[in-house]
């Protein structure tokens, strides 16, 4: 498929812009400062903080605990890592936490990460697709 371009110079703090790329739903999230710092304490509650399974789909030149290039912008694929529905992107997940993705399906939960809540069906984070900046505010996917 061909490479997608996401402008996401309109995009505020909290919003998410939905796209698609080879078929798959892609979720581009901007992150504000304090969702950003709220990463690093989350570790208690995930199944894999780090990304280590080896069989987590991400590029190798993201950044290993915002797993995005630069920190206020999430590129995630939107397909469940559990059975494969497309979770929705909210900004809190439930009262009072941070906010994430639901899966509707079966209620899995991944943080602004995209990564796995503990206690959900779902195993593995979320995918990171292959993507790269052609300008400042100008994302290609793929
Ligand atoms: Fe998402 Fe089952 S498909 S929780």
């Amino acid at each position: 498929g061909a490479p997608v371009e996401v402008d996401v110079s309109k995009l505020k703090e909290g919003q998410s812009i939905k796209t698609a790329w080879r078929g798959k739903p892609i979720f581009v999230v901007k992150r504000s400062p304090n969702s950003v710092n709220e990463l690093e304490g989350m570790a208690d509650k995930l199944k894999d903080p780090k990304s280590e399974k080896p069989d987590t789909l991400q590029p190798g030149y993201i950044g290993t605990l915002t797993r995005s290039i630069k920190d206020d912008i999430l590129v995630v694929v939107g397909i469940c890592t559990h059975l494969g529905c497309v979770p929705q992107h909210k900004k809190e997940l439930s009262a009072g936490e941070n906010g994430g993705f639901f899966c509707p399906c079966h209620g899995s939960k991944f943080d602004l990460a995209g990564r796995v809540y503990s206690g959900v069906p779902a195993s593995n984070n979320l995918e990171i697709p292959p993507y790269s900046y052609i300008n400042d505010n100008t994302i290609m996917i793929g």
